[in-house]
């Protein structure tokens, strides 16, 4: 039985929310490429980048092939904890390069987890509305956004290195 109009609606909604956050992704790493230092930090930013221009153009292709509208929309891509009280602070503090580096380089690892759930979520969904082959293709997604998440974890040390390398022996 093929899914009810309201399910269709609802999936195609989630695809193009998903189809906006991989168009300003796509922005977002090649900033995010130009501003870290490390070489191979630089290099897995952008060839995730040209993994993100996949994932878009394969969201695009699957609203398309749905009869439905791809959203032309970019979405804003923000910190991961919303500033109050704490988060001025922390401004203040991150008038320093290498804390606003660090800060960001979480902000990163938040993003891929998140979109690895996402993908995880998206894949269910297909799976449960009949369309195998879309849960595929995110589930291969799904696999790239966990290795990236995977990198920037690995990769972690380096940055907090970068912003407090360590002092000589303290007394
Ligand atoms: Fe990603």
């Amino acid at each position: 039985m093929p899914p009810s109009t309201t399910d269709l609606d609802r999936y195609v909604m989630h695809l193009n929310h998903a189809l906006a956050m991989e168009a300003a992704l796509v922005d977002h790493l090649e900033k995010r490429a130009a501003a870290v230092h490390q070489p191979e930090l630089k290099q897995r930013l952008l060839a995730h980048r040209d993994e993100s221009v996949q994932h878009r153009n394969a969201l695009h292709d699957i609203v398309t092939s749905l009869r439905a509208e791809p959203t032309t929309a970019a979405a804003s891509v923000q910190p991961p904890v919303a500033t109050g009280l704490a988060g001025r602070v922390l401004a203040a503090l991150q008038s320093e390069a290498e804390d606003r580096l660090l800060d960001d380089s979480l902000a990163d690892y938040a993003l891929e987890q998140y979109e690895a759930a996402l993908y995880g979520a998206l894949t269910q969904i297909a799976r449960n509305l009949g369309y195998g082959a879309h849960a595929g293709r995110f589930e291969a997604i799904r696999q790239q956004e966990r290795a990236m998440a995977e990198f920037l974890a690995t990769h972690q040390p380096a940055i907090v290195r970068e912003a407090f390398p360590p002092e000589a022996q303290a007394a």
